[in-house]
Order: structure tokens, then sequence, then C-alpha cells
């Protein structure tokens, strides 16, 4: 049985150059892709290969200098403000700093009441806004009795990172852009978080793109991987076909970078 796959982000020719001159830097490069629904897709790089900046093309928060974006198979317009509230309706991120996702003057009851409002309106009893706080809040293993009246900066690293799939959870986006999700995270937490997230694309078919260094991460969560390399996309396809089968010296350096803990360590090189 042929499933067939819809496209729900793509594009074609995307590029970002900053500044002019011999100052100028093309941060994204020409780059074609292709996200398809529920997919989880992988974008590896090293640092300053433009994958932030993708993803900042991609949220509609900085112009590309070249290419288009086509959301669910039409040209992406946002050119108003409204066009883009409606845009940020399906596509939301969470970034690798927790602490610049929030407004820092508002409780973190504001922080959820504000994702109620932006998918449902204001218009419903307290008691199913209530209802909502706390189904989303013990989605992420948080308990919102000891969070309301808080600021986000009260909370810790970890809680600040699952009270932001908190709101994802209420916003329910069709595509979520997470830029380094668990760096501020330990190992058994951002499993969970993971897992949690896994678990949205499984249960209500989010697409979820994941921007990491981590290839090994990668290989664990994704569908797709796309690796770049100076703002190009070098290589693509199944994260079996790219990981387990690299065609590119760049993708076999980033596996070897890999730490690999069952090896011994040999300090005679260091
Ligand atoms: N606002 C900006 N103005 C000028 N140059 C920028 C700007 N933002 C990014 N760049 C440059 O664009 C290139 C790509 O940066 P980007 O942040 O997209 O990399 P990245 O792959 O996300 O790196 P990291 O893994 O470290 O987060 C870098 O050379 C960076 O210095
Ligand atoms: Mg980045």
């Amino acid at each position: 049985m042929a499933e067939k796959r819809k496209v729900c982000l793509s594009g074609s020719g995307l590029t970002k150059v900053f500044g002019l001159g011999r100052q100028k830097t093309v941060a994204v490069d020409h780059v074609d892709f292709n996200f398809y629904e529920g997919e989880i897709i992988s974008i590896v790089g090293e640092s300053g290969s433009g994958k932030t900046t993708l993803a900042k093309m991609l949220l509609g928060l900085l112009n590309p200098t070249e290419g288009e974006i086509y959301f669910q198979g039409k040209k992406r317009d946002i050119g108003t403000h409204k066009k883009k509230k409606e845009y940020w309706k399906s596509i939301q991120a969470i970034f690798q700093d927790p602490f610049s996702s929030y407004n820092i003057f508002h409780k973190i009851d504001e922080v959820l009441l504000d994702c109620i409002y932006m998918r449902v309106g204001r218009k419903i009893p307290y008691a199913t806004k209530l209802e909502m706080m706390t189904k989303a809040c013990s989605f992420v293993n948080l308990k919102f009795e000891e969070l309301t009246n808080k600021y986000p900066f009260e909370l810790s690293g970890g809680q600040m990172q699952r009270l932001m799939i908190a709101r994802v959870f209420l916003l329910m986006p069709r595509i979520l852009l997470a830029d380094e999700p668990t760096s501020m995270i330990d190992a058994c937490s951002r499993a969970t978080i993971l897992d949690m997230l896994m678990q949205l694309r499984n249960e209500i078919g989010m697409t979820i793109i994941f921007i990491t260094h981590d290839i090994g991460l990668a290989y664990y969560v994704s569908d797709s991987v796309y690796i770049m390399e100076h703002g190009n996309i070098v290589e693509h396809g199944s994260a079996d076909e790219v990981i387990l089968n690299p065609k590119e010296a760049y993708t076999q350096r980033l596996i070897n970078d890999v730490p690999k803990i069952y090896e011994e360590w040999d300090l005679s090189t260091v």
C-alpha cells in the first residue's frame, strides 16, 4: 500500500546573506528541501553552518535574501502582521536558549494563557483554562500548582525547557522547529523530552524539525536527515541512508566526531 506523503514545508534556492562587501557572510546558500507531514527531520551541521539562520527564515523571523519557501503547497505569504500571526498557529519553535523565549516580565500563568488565547481565543471559562494548563504541565512532568504566580526566571534551565514543551502542547502547531532543544538538560530528562516530542508526532502527526550538532541524536530520532556545511545542504536522505552510508567526507567526519564510550581513551595522542 503506497502511502501518499504530503509535503508541508519546502524551500527552493533559499539564501540568506548578511552584511555587504568584505563583511559579507553567505549564511545559507541556495538550499532546496522538502519536509513531509508527520516526519521527524534533523538538520545537522557544525557550528556556523547556517542551521539557525535557516530555522529563522522558516519561522518568518528573517527574510530570505533570495529563494522561496512553500507552505502546504503554496508560496508562503506572511506579508502582513495578520498573515504572520496565522502562519505562527501552524509553525512554532523551541530555541537553544530558553531564557530568550520568554518575556521575563510575564508570569508563567500568562505565558501559558497566551498559548490558549492564540489557539482557541479568550472566550472560555477559567475552569477550562485551568484544566488545559494543568494538563499541559503534567504532560511535561511539571506541576501547575508549583508554577502558578512564578516568573520563568525562577525556574531551573531544565524546567524552563519543559515549560517550552508545555507551550507546544497547548499551541499544537502542525510544525515544530526545535533548535538544540535539549542542550540544558541532563541525559535522562533529555531522553524524556525527546520521547514527549515523538509522542506528539505519533499522536497528532506533528512535523518536527530538529536542529543539532549531534548526528547520533539525529540518527536516533529522525526519519530524514539534512547535512549542512557552510550554508549548503551537502547530503540528505533517510537517516539510514545518510548516517549508515554517508557519501560525503564531511558527513563521515561528523560521524567520526561522535565520542564512542565503548572505545578506550588513547591518551598518548592527546
Ligand atoms: N544576524 C547576523 N548578522 C551577521 N551574521 C550572522 C547573523 N546571524 C548569523 N550570522 C552568521 O551566519 C553564519 C551561520 O550562523 P548560524 O547561527 O545560522 O549557524 P548555526 O549552524 O546555527 O551555528 P550553531 O551550531 O553554533 O548554532 C555564521 O557565520 C554567523 O556568524
Ligand atoms: Mg544555531
